[in-house]
């Protein structure tokens, strides 16, 4: 069985950015420039965006980090996005989600210049991967394309299981794996939680994604032997035995899956940080123009 190792996929991406930002420093040219947003103190996304910006360091990319109380109003984090959208030296925004609840997250991604958009959420960005255009690709689905190419997981023809319908991994990642592109052309059906027999349509699955964000939700029971197995779940489940007193959990139940699968991403150290491997790639994309 293949461990497949976030750490590894995200070290060679970042090693090839990194030779374009030397080549870019070497030629006096200016930095590809990432501007994050985050708003309140959610713990999960003060980790996230403090890994993205760290992550932008190592790879010699600038970075900003715009924080925002959480009852800030929508017109300030509005006013905020317009003039990192006119800011030349400004390649890419990011504004974490989720977004407190007084804000309308759509009126957000939608604020954001497309060209800028390295998260691929706006709806102009969404058309455009539906219709197999060059445009940003939502950073999560982008990494586990990336991580299945890195260890050269055959997709074409298989049937592909997707676990969960967000914006953000599920439906993103149903379209990329339906396309016409090398990690692409599965069979794919998306499941959700009105899915009826989710087992035994798990069970027909070559490769299952699961991104319900349900800790070990996927049993070894539900995975046909020699499955591919993507683990995109990152819950914090309390644990008064860990350092910072919560794990993370995978949608997975790794243990089973192993005895099941030929191949699987673990949690944490699997999709993770292949996420911000897609982010920065997008973001030298965003710097180069789409
Ligand atoms: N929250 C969880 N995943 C993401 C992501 O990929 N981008 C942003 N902006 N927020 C998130």
């Amino acid at each position: 069985m293949l461990v497949l190792d976030g750490k590894i996929a995200a070290a060679a991406v970042k090693a090839t950015l990194l030779e374009q930002t030397q080549a870019l420093k070497a030629a006096g040219k200016r930095m590809p420039h990432l501007a994050a947003i985050l708003v309140g103190n959610n713990g999960a996304s003060e980790t996230y965006v403090a890994s993205k910006v760290k992550n932008c360091e190592e790879t010699g990319f600038g970075s900003s980090l715009y924080r925002m109380e959480a009852d800030v109003e929508e017109a300030v984090l509005l006013a905020k996005i317009a003039e990192l959208n006119q800011d030349p030296n400004c390649d890419g925004i990011l504004v974490q989600l989720p977004l407190p609840k007084h804000i309308k997250e759509s009126n957000i991604i939608e604020a954001i210049d497309p060209a800028k958009d390295v998260d691929g959420f706006h709806p102009v960005n969404v058309g455009r991967l539906v219709q197999g255009l060059n445009t940003f690709i939502p950073a999560t689905p982008y990494g586990i394309i990336l991580m299945l190419e890195h260890f050269n997981i055959e997709t074409k023809g298989k049937n592909a299981v997707v676990i969960g319908r967000s914006n953000i991994v599920g439906r993103p990642m149903s379209i990329l794996l339906s396309s016409n592109i090398a990690q692409g052309n599965c069979t794919v059906t998306i499941c959700h939680s009105h899915t009826k027999n989710l087992k035994e349509i798990c069970l027909g699955a070559d490769m299952i994604v699961a991104a319900l964000g349900v800790p070990n939700f996927l049993t070894g029971d539900m995975i046909k032997p020699g499955a591919v197995i993507v683990d995109v779940g990152i819950t914090r489940v309390e644990d008064a035995t860990a350092k910072k007193g919560f794990r993370i959990k995978g949608d997975v139940h790794y243990e089973e899956a192993c005895a099941k699968a030929s191949a699987i991403t673990p949690v944490p150290g699997g999709v993770g940080l292949m996420t911000i491997a897609g982010l920065l790639k997008n973001t030298m994309k965003a710097y180069q123009g789409l």
